[in-house]
């Protein structure tokens, strides 16, 4: 089966054609870093215009790229939420044009079902139930996956996202738009241990978190700082912080695994492309024996592939959506 997969939820256009859920026959993801990069964050009506300007020539690649044409594909799925209304409107009405001329079924998937399912996406996949992890520029969220499509929520951010924490501290550092691989490369030159900046855990079992008052911290620190020296150690800034943020997400998601005796720990989004935060997770998961996996960087940070997979899988579940397919700014994964 070909599967046509789109991607707009946030600031990459992203098309993709995928057999059978797993192998990639084309990818195509246009960043729009360059036009949001200025304001520090994602402008969600420019976001809206260059979705507008790149879907189709998107689309059009993805099929040249893949070697086939239209009449190949055999269903189309598309993001419908969670993420900006007008960006997600962009990618799925392509797709309701896509499904209707081609008279091909229409899957709408959730935005973080396809950062869960991005896992899948090699060969021989760790059987369920798996912990899930997912940190993303907009999102916290761990969970248990007892099977596909059966998301049991545990923990999630009752504040920031870990994503947009790595681009707040980034902003305050001097360092460029999106802040997450920033740090990370500046952090390699800065001693993780020099400050020790507060971790959040919440109350005792929780499996919550809370960022605010880390990036509050750094902020109070860089500018108490500044009024006595100008010789600001950003290394170690960048890499206190980034052991902070990963501390805390490492922790709980092995507190999540142990609890609920789960083997394998499942990494998803943006920020789990972070090093640091694998190396972390890896070394406590050795310690318990739990399987731990992650996507290759491309398959973390938002694309059509994993868009691709969720819509193959939800077709196998027999899960197919109607041409009033809605998108949703905000959107739960099911529990069933
Ligand atoms: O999953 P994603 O592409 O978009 C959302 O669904 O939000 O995640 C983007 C986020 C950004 O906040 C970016 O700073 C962060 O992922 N990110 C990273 C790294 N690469 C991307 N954060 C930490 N370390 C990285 N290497
Ligand atoms: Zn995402």
């Amino acid at each position: 089966m070909l599967i046509l997969g789109i991607e707009t939820s946030c600031d990459e256009t992203s098309v993709a054609v995928v057999e059978d859920g797993k192998h990639i026959r084309s990818h195509i993801i246009c960043s729009q870093v360059e036009f949001h990069q200025q304001y520090g964050g994602v402008v969600p009506e420019i976001a809206s215009r260059k979705h507008l300007e790149f879907i189709n020539p998107a689309i059009d690649e993805a099929i040249k790229e893949g070697g086939i044409t239209f009449g190949d594909l055999s269903l189309v799925a598309v993001a419908n939420g969670p993420g900006l209304v007008g960006a997600l409107l962009v990618g799925v009405s392509a797709a309701k044009a896509i499904s209707y001329a081609l008279n091909i079924p229409l899957i709408g998937v959730n935005h973080l079902e396809g950062h869960v399912v991005a896992n899948l996406m090699r060969e021989a996949p760790p059987a369920f139930p798996w912990i899930c992890l997912i940190v993303s520029g907009g999102h916290v969220n761990l969970i248990e996956v007892k099977d596909l499509g059966h998301y049991i929520p545990l923990g999630k951010t009752r504040d920031d996202a870990a994503g947009e924490a790595f681009d707040k501290i980034a902003t305050v550092l001097g360092l460029p738009y999106p802040g997450g691989p920033a740090i990370e490369k500046l952090a390699l030159r800065g001693n993780a241990e020099a400050i020790r900046f507060p971790r959040a855990y919440l109350e005792k079992d929780s499996l919550d978190f809370s960022f605010s008052g880390l990036k509050t911290a750094v902020i109070y620190y860089l500018k108490e700082l500044k009024t006595y020296s100008s010789d600001i150690p950003l290394a170690d800034i960048a890499a206190s912080f980034q052991y902070a943020i990963t501390d805390i997400l490492s922790k709980k998601a092995l507190m999540a695994a142990k609890r609920t005796g789960v083997k394998t720990i499942a990494l998803a989004g943006g920020v789990a492309c972070n090093s640091s935060l694998r190396e972390l997770v890896r070394k406590k998961a050795e310690k318990e024996e739990i399987n731990l996996i992650y996507p290759p960087p491309v398959l973390c940070t938002d694309n059509a592939a994993m868009i691709a997979c969720g819509g193959y899988y939800k077709y196998l579940r027999g899960e197919v959506s109607s041409l009033e397919l809605d998108v949703y700014p905000v959107m739960e994964l099911s529990e069933k």
